[in-house]
């Protein structure tokens, strides 16, 4: 069994800017989990550092997801950020990536989901939206299994495979 466990992240190091640059620049998942306008912002290479992590933690609360000891993915939250498709208050935007592709399709991201939602709800939050681009089946199907529903699409959103695709809206409420 797996042992998988979840830390906030609190002060970013060296060695978690860099497992986050490897993974947003994974050409595997980053077209899945970045928005990209057009093929250069697709191939751009774009480094985290610690600086801009501590800047991101400013405002969004992250959660480094570990299996066995290892870091294998991460996930986060932010308040009524500008982007909701519907602005109500006290709404949570969501995002998770398991970026070590031997660690998905075992249960992780369900697991580290609803970890993320119990911290969501203790905060009094009562909504919950994310953004799902439209060709992204396993992601749409993990949020359908966990209650999440289609609330919009906005369409022309994301560059992949030589056009534009819609990002998929979809909400969960406690
Ligand atoms: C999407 C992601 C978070 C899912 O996490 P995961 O640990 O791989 O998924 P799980 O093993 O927990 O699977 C849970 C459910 O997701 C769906 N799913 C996962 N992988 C799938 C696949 N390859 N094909 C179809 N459905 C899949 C299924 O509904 C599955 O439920 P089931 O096992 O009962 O069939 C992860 O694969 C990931 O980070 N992918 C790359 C980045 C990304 O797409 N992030 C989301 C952007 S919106």
């Amino acid at each position: 069994m797996t042992n998988i466990h979840f830390s906030r992240l609190t002060e970013p190091t060296t060695a978690i800017a860099e497992a986050f640059t490897r993974w947003e620049n994974d050409q595997q998942i980053n077209y899945l989990a970045r928005l990209n306008r057009n093929q250069a912002d697709l191939n751009a290479f774009k480094e985290v550092t610690v600086a801009s992590l501590a800047q991101r933690i400013q405002d969004t609360a992250i959660y480094l997801i570990y299996a066995d000891q290892r870091l294998i993915g991460e996930m986060s939250y932010q308040i009524d950020p500008p982007l909701l498709l519907q602005h109500e208050a006290n709404s949570a935007w969501i995002g998770i990536t398991i970026g070590e592709s031997q660690a998905r399709g075992k249960g992780i991201g369900n697991q580290a989901l609803d970890y993320l939602e119990q911290q969501i709800a203790a905060q009094g939050l009562k909504r919950i939206e994310l953004g799902v681009f439209e060709f992204n089946q396993p992601a749409f199907a993990l949020y359908t299994k966990r209650g999440y529903r289609e609330i919009g699409r906005i369409n022309e959103f994301t560059y992949w495979q030589e056009r534009m695709w819609a990002d998929i809206r979809m909400e969960k409420r406690f």
